[in-house]
This record gives structure tokens, C-alpha cells and sequence, in this order.
């Protein structure tokens, strides 16, 4: 492919679409990774028409990275992505484009780096433990639903280190607000002609519901704050504090208050089923695989003796680390649609790519494709990310392979803040329970925003003896 002089899009491999990409669309609903994955072995770069829009797929990283890194400045994101989210989202760092995001992702920033980021790990900490003390109950062990398990411990998590209040009793609905936000949003993102939100269909009165209770919940906490703003017994070091001390380094000026309310909403969002979904692999994958359980269980205990967590504990849980690494591998939580449109004509490893194409990029091949995972693509060793000790051979991970964060000026602002929560919620995971597999068979993963478990995911959860 990257021999090739003076093709255009038209010249790319491409399956032949009936009926305008119709059925495409409608296959795509249903399964996109089927879809996505059909394309793969066209080639490196493969074309798709749909309603007269042209796509087209990424599978190689170099490629990739010559797009998304070097070619940053001829993108956006899927316009029809960003309408969609924005209703849900308005117009955060997430959705908004140019100058806009240029303000907004340097400030927000600040409140991100690692440096920041570990002073919410007490927050962190605190939420975990508060959630995973009522796991059980008083029952020695029990089958256990994990993703309502993750989705509140999470969810607890983004609420504390926001507003520095547990969520409390309001977790199961604002955890089913989130997910029904998200799955409409996604089947709107695929179905270009969505019908309006009046209507009276089951689907957009959940999704109405939905929306009322998430705003409720944010906009009561943030009226608080600004109401106690100037008192001096308020100055919390949490999210929230810092988004609403914000100064832009160029201007001085604060973010405005319809934008902080917008970046609260998209951490509720994008910071809680994210992490909550990576977090449910990684369970269902130490069940599945005790040895690896049992190592990072030895590591924890090594490294802690028994306390609780903290962030300057990570460097010592490397093992942890990489299981994590390793299921977000396998699992991307975002495991496609990260998709951009162009600007402006670009030329990819020799081929012409019009302004107004739609780039798009899938983690969930890339992730495991032999070519970049040699070892094994498909099986769960977690040691492929760690140092390779003496006489060993490892394979180098090309950049641009392994892309769960994204990649590119638009790379996951909660990167570090996603690493250390899912750390800290992982050892204390594992300090308490062991976990194994509560069925033979192994869930398979749907995408709505993010790759879930379909039907759930239960385990089978046995206390620890002291
Ligand atoms: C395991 C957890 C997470 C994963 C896998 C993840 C993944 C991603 C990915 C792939 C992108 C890029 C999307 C694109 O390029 O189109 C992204 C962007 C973003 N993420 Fe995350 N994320 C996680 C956790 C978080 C958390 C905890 C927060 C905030 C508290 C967060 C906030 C954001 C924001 C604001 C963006 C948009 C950045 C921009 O457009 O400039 N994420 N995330």
C-alpha cells in the first residue's frame, strides 16, 4: 500500500454496496464490528459508500498515525458524532472543534495532569471501598453482578472526585441514565434519519427521563457550590473546585458557567462507563485466567500489606498494571468509531483522500491483529506489557497499535485519571475477594458507546480470609 503513487479513494478496495449503503447502515446497527471486521481483509486502507458519504478504514498504524498525528489539522470529528453527543453533551471539550476546543482542552488540562490527578486518589479510594464493603453482605461468597458492581463504583468515583459527595442512593438510576443516554445516542449516531425527540416512543421517553435526572443531579450540586462561592470554609480540592478556579494561561478568563456544567456532564459521561466497562473485562478475564489472578493478588499484598491504596503505590504493581493493559487490549472500551472527517484533501501512503471523507478507526481490529501481536493476538498474557526480562524475546509494540486512550492532540484527557482509578479499584478488588467465572460460557461483547458484556456479566465473588 505504501508503494502506491497517485490513487484516489476510488481506487481503494472496497466491498460493492446495493441500495445506496442502506442494508450497510442497518447491518451496522446491529453489529459494527461485523461490519468493520468484513472490511479488514480488503487491506490496509478500504473504502465504503454510504448515502453518498465515503469512508474509509484504517487497519495499518503507521498509516493511522500519519493521519491522526500528522494530519491532525485537516480533521473533525464526525459531524453527525458530535450533533448527536452534543444534545446529550452540549458543547464541551468533547464535541466542540477549532478554537473553541484549542481554549478548552488547554484549560481543562490543568485539572488533569498526573500531578492533579493523584490528588483525587483518596477520593478514589474512598468511593471503592465504601462500594465494595457492601459486596456480599455477610455471605462468605455469592455470584455477583459486575457490571452494576462497576458501573456504581465508578460512577461513585466520578461523583466524588467532582462534587466530593458520594452519589449515594441516586447511583442505580443515574448509572441507567447514562447507559440508555448512551445506547440512544449511538443508534442515532447510525440512523441518520432519527425521528424527533417529542415523539411519543418508548425509546425517547426513557431517553427524556433520562436526561431530566442527569441534569437534575449535576445542576443541584453545582448550584450549591456557586451559592456557597466566596466562603471560605469551601474550597474543596476537588473537580468541580478546580473547573470553576480555572483561568486560561493566555487570557485569564474562566470558563463559563454553562461550561463548566458542560465539562461536569461529559465527566459524568465519558469518566464513568469507560473505566466501569474496562474494569468488567479485566474482572471477567482474572476469573478466566487464575494464575495471572494469583500474581497480581501476590503483587498487591507484597506491595501494601493490607492498607489501602494510594497513587505513588502504582510504580510498585506492575503486574496489575499490565493485566489492565492487557484487557483493554482485548477489550477496548472504545472499541470503534473513533471517527474523523476531513477538511481538506490529504494523501495517505500515496493515495488522494478528498476533503469531506469520513475516517475511520477501530481499535478493536488494530488491538488484534497478528501482524502487530505475534504472540498470541488472541490470548490473555499480560506480561506482553511489561519489561522484558534477561535472555527473553519480546515483540516492540508498533505506535499506533494499541490505541485504547485514542491518539492524536484528541487523545483521552482522563487518561491518567482513568490508569489510576481502575488501579486503585482493581487492588482493593483484589485484597478482598477471589474471583471466578459463574458460567462455562464466555459473554460476548456488543458495542453501544462503549463494548459491553451482552446480557451482563455475573462471577462468582468468594471473601478472602483474613
Ligand atoms: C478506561 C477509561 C477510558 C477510556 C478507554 C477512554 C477512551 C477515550 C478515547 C478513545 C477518547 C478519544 C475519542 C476520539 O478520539 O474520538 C477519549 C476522549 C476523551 N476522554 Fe476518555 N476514556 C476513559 C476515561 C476517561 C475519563 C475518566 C475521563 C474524565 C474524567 C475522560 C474524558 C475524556 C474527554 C474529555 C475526551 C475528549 C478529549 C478531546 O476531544 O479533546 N475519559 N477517551
Amino acid at each position: 500500500m505504501r508503494g502506491m503513487t497517485n490513487l484516489t479513494w476510488n481506487d481503494l478496495p472496497g466491498h460493492p454496496t446495493r441500495w445506496w449503503g442502506i442494508p450497510v447502515l442497518a447491518a451496522m446497527r446491529r453489529d459494527y464490528l461485523a461490519v468493520v471486521s468484513a472490511q479488514r481483509p480488503l487491506g490496509d486502507l478500504v473504502r465504503q459508500q454510504i448515502l453518498g458519504e465515503r469512508a474509509v478504514d484504517i487497519f495499518d498504524p503507521e498509516l493511522l498515525r500519519a493521519v491522526m498525528v500528522d494530519h491532525a489539522d485537516a480533521l473533525v470529528r464526525w459531524a453527525r458524532g458530535p450533533e448527536v453527543f452534543a444534545e446529550l453533551m452540549g458543547q464541551s471539550v468533547l464535541v466542540t472543534e477549532g478554537a473553541t476546543w484549542q481554549r478548552q482542552r488547554r484549560m481543562l488540562m490543568q485539572a488533569f495532569t498526573p500531578r492533579r490527578v493523584a490528588g483525587y486518589a483518596a477520593l478514589m479510594t474512598e468511593a471503592a471501598t465504601a462500594g465494595l464493603a457492601g459486596v456480599l453482605n455477610d455471605q462468605g461468597s455469592g455470584e455477583v453482578a459486575m457490571d452494576a458492581l462497576f458501573s456504581h463504583l465508578t460512577m461513585d468515583v466520578i461523583s466524588r472526585t467532582l462534587f466530593s459527595t458520594p452519589i449515594g442512593s441516586d447511583t442505580a438510576a443515574a448509572a441507567h441514565a447514562v447507559q440508555v443516554l448512551s445506547e440512544t445516542a449511538l443508534a442515532e449516531m447510525f440512523w441518520p434519519f432519527t425521528l424527533p425527540d417529542w415523539l411519543p416512543l418508548p425509546g425517547k421517553a426513557a431517553k427524556r427521563r433520562a436526561g431530566r435526572l442527569l441534569h437534575g443531579l449535576l445542576g443541584s450540586h453545582i448550584d450549591a457550590r456557586r451559592a456557597s462561592a466566596g466562603d471560605a470554609a469551601d474550597t474543596r480540592p476537588d473537580l468541580l473546585g478546580m473547573l470553576m478556579a480555572l483561568r486560561d494561561e493566555a487570557t485569564d478568563e474562566a470558563l463559563s458557567p454553562q461550561e463548566v456544567y458542560d465539562q461536569c456532564m461529559v465527566s459524568f459521561q465519558a469518566g464513568h462507563e469507560t473505566s466501569a466497562t474496562a474494569l468488567l473485562w479485566w474482572s471477567w478475564l482474572l476469573a478466566v485466567h487464575p494464575e495471572a489472578q494469583a500474581r497480581a493478588r501476590a503483587e498487591v499484598d507484597a506491595a501494601l500489606a493490607g492498607r489501602g491504596p494510594g497513587a505513588d503505590d502504582l510504580a510498585a504493581l506492575p503486574f496489575l498494571g499490565a493485566t489492565l493493559k492487557e484487557a483493554m487490549r482485548l477489550y477496548p472500551p472504545v472499541a470503534a468509531l473513533l471517527t474523523r472527517r476531513l477538511t481538506r484533501e490529504i494523501t495517505v501512503g500515496g493515495v488522494r483522500l478528498p476533503a469531506r471523507t469520513l475516517v475511520r478507526v477501530t481499535p478493536w481490529l488494530l488491538h488484534r491483529d497478528p501482524r502487530w501481536w505475534p504472540d498470541e493476538p488472541l490470548a490473555f498474557k499480560p506480561e506482553r506489557f511489561l519489561p522484558a526480562s534477561a535472555g527473553q524475546v519480546v515483540h516492540e509494540i508498533p505506535r499506533g497499535a494499541y490505541i485504547p486512550f485514542g491518539l492524536g492532540p484528541r487523545v483521552c484527557l482522563g487518561q491518567h485519571f482513568a490508569v489510576l482509578e481502575m488501579t486503585l479499584i482493581a487492588a482493593l478488588v483484589l485484597q478482598r475477594f477471589e474471583l471466578a467465572p459463574a458460567g462455562a460460557e464466555a459473554p460476548r461483547p456488543r458495542m453501544a458507546v462503549t463494548l459491553r458484556p451482552e446480557g451482563g456479566l455475573r462471577l462468582r465473588l468468594s471473601r478472602r480470609l483474613k
